[in-house]
């Protein structure tokens, strides 16, 4: 009975203290006692710093923070860190087709972290493809006029110029945002009426097709947000104006690899946080980590928590946040992205099949589906294609998967492709990528929205990494760690 009864006692004790009501701060120790009490055949581990979520920021996060001398843990919920990276090798050829991350910019520490990882790099190379337009909700070809590269890339340059004017405002931190009623009115626009302004026209597809589609809503978010998730570096590797990087190994996976064997035993993979405690004043964090494989516990008390997950309520629930937290947080939506590695005898050789609606012909370049929709279907190689899926929130692999194969037969059955049969896509692996691209209204960000969030570093012992918090791209989210966050948490301590 005390098995069972003991730990219901100790979180009604735990939750009083770990609630913004008046109450003496718990112990870390006691807490960690009781908790040992209570799950008994718990593992402790007592650390500087504890990072959650081995993504791209949260593994470089740690990478730095092992370097600068602290007793680290990472902890990641999947078996194996990466995030949003995904390395398929294709068992018949033995070639590494990257579905997720494709490609690594180069900016301000990037060299230095492939180095310190021990990976030389090489400027990566993608198959050609043969693009064909066509609405994937009827599957009829849509007659697209498709740019020519030369107005294509002044459209992509003149993005690129005003947007790295504005990159000191965001990049590598907001730490440089203006006060709300001194944010230019640029990046307050909807994006659509940005791009009308700017007249970025002819390279609307191609802001669009491989980045911009993520967003779910390109055209109506404010421009900030795009600029967040298409940065000027991205806009300056197609323009040829900066280099780009993969693992001379060509799989993206290595990268995650190497900190996982640079970080040795700080490295918790398969593992969720159950429970948590968060002190104010820097007075530390208590984590209860749950093994997902081996369903045993570790308790885990560090002296800071950063943490490099997206902040949606469902991540963030087993860290009880306050009101003040909850507040910022609850402004902020999501879309959910899928990527898979598919094949089909019907895909025609070397295609990129975008899905237009109808209505993107006669120069319209601001016709784009409406979500959730199948963004396209792109020749990798080996017969191989990647597609990508994006909706809102909730939106599952099942949801996914099924508007894949209802655009493939769509296709067919109009005749844009040869006929299936009735033959579905072989499916050689998916990915669903979760919430990503965290946005919020022009109104909140006239509300003070970015100070809000970064009011946040800090507040009960918790520091904040990720793509919420800086840029959608891992790159930059190197860089953020590198000048802003790493700083703040060793300086901290
Ligand atoms: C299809 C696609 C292609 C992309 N291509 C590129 C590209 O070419 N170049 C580029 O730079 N960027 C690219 N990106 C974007 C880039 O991958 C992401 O912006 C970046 O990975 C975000 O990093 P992150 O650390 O914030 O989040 P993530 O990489 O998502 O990491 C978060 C990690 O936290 C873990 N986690 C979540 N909740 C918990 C929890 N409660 N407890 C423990 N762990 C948890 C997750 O499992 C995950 O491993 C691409 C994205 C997509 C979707
Ligand atoms: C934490 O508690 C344990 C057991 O209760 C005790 O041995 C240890 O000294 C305490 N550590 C600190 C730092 O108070
Ligand atoms: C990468 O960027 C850094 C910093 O901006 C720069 O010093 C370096 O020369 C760049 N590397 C290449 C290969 O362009
Ligand atoms: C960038 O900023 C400079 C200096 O403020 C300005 O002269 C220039 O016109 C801006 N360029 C663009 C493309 O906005
Ligand atoms: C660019 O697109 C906008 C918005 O659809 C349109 O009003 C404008 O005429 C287009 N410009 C050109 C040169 O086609
Ligand atoms: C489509 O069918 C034609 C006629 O059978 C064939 O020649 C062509 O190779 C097929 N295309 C693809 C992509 O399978």
């Amino acid at each position: 009975m005390r098995s069972i009864l003991a730990p219901a006692a100790v979180v009604a004790q735990l939750a009083l203290c770990a609630a913004a009501t008046p109450c003496k701060p718990a112990s870390l120790n006691g807490t960690a006692s009781a908790w040992l009490k209570a799950y008994p055949g718990s593992a402790r581990k007592d650390v500087d710093v504890v990072v959650v979520g081995g993504g791209s920021a949260g593994s470089n996060a740690a990478i730095h923070l092992y370097d600068a001398g602290l007793d680290i843990l990472l902890i990641e919920a999947k078996p194996q860190l990466g995030g949003m990276v995904d390395s398929y090798t294709n068992p018949e050829t033995g070639n590494v087709f990257d579905f997720g991350v494709a490609t690594y910019t180069n900016l301000t520490g990037t060299e230095a972290y492939f180095e310190r990882l021990g990976l030389s790099t090489k400027i990566p190379t993608f198959a050609t493809t043969v693009p064909y337009y066509a609405d994937f909700t009827t599957g009829e070809t849509v007659a697209f006029e498709a740019p020519d590269l030369v107005p294509e890339f002044a459209a992509l340059a003149a993005y690129y110029e005003i947007a790295k004017n504005y990159s000191e405002l965001f990049m590598p931190s907001y730490a440089n945002w203006p006060a709300p009623d001194e944010i230019p009115e640029d990046l307050l626009l909807p994006f659509g009426e940005f791009a009308a302004k700017y007249e970025l026209n002819d390279t609307m597809l191609l802001l669009w097709a491989g980045i911009g589609a993520g967003l779910a809503d390109m055209l109506s978010i404010p421009t900030i947000f795009m600029m967040q998730t298409f940065g000027p570096q991205t806009a300056g590797v197609f323009l040829g104006n900066t280099v780009q990087f993969v693992p001379e190994s060509g799989r993206n996976q290595d990268i995650y690899d190497s900190v996982t064997s640079i970080l040795g035993d700080a490295v918790m993979v398969n593992s969720k946080v159950t429970k948590s405690v968060r002190l104010p004043d820097n007075g530390g964090a208590a984590l209860l980590v749950q093994d997902q494989v081996t369903g045993s516990y570790t308790v885990v008390t560090a002296k800071r928590l950063v943490i490099a997950f997206e902040p949606t309520s469902d991540n963030t629930a087993p860290f009880g946040l306050d009101a003040q937290e909850t507040a910022v947080f609850n402004k902020g939506t999501w879309s959910i992205v899928h990527t898979g590695i598919v094949s089909h005898p019907s895909l025609p050789d070397e295609a990129l099949i975008y899905n237009l609606p109808p209505t993107a012909v006669n120069g319209n370049d601001f016709a784009f589906p409406e979500p959730p929709f199948v963004d396209f279907f792109q020749y990798m190689g080996d017969d191989l294609y990647q597609v990508i899926v994006v909706g809102w929130e909730g939106f599952s692999i099942d949801d996914a998967q099924t508007m894949a194969q209802e655009a493939l037969q769509n296709l067919a059955s109009s005749g844009t492709i040869n006929a299936t049969d009735g033959v579905d896509l072989t499916i050689k692996s998916w990915s669903n990528h979760g919430p990503m691209d965290m946005r919020t209204s022009r109104e909140e960000l006239e509300g003070g929205f970015i100070q809000d969030l970064y009011a946040l570093q800090g507040h009960r012992s918790t520091y904040w990494t990720g793509a919420a918090f800086s840029s959608q791209l891992s790159t930059y989210l190197w860089y953020y760690n590198l000048e802003y966050l790493v700083p703040l948490v060793v300086d901290s301590l």
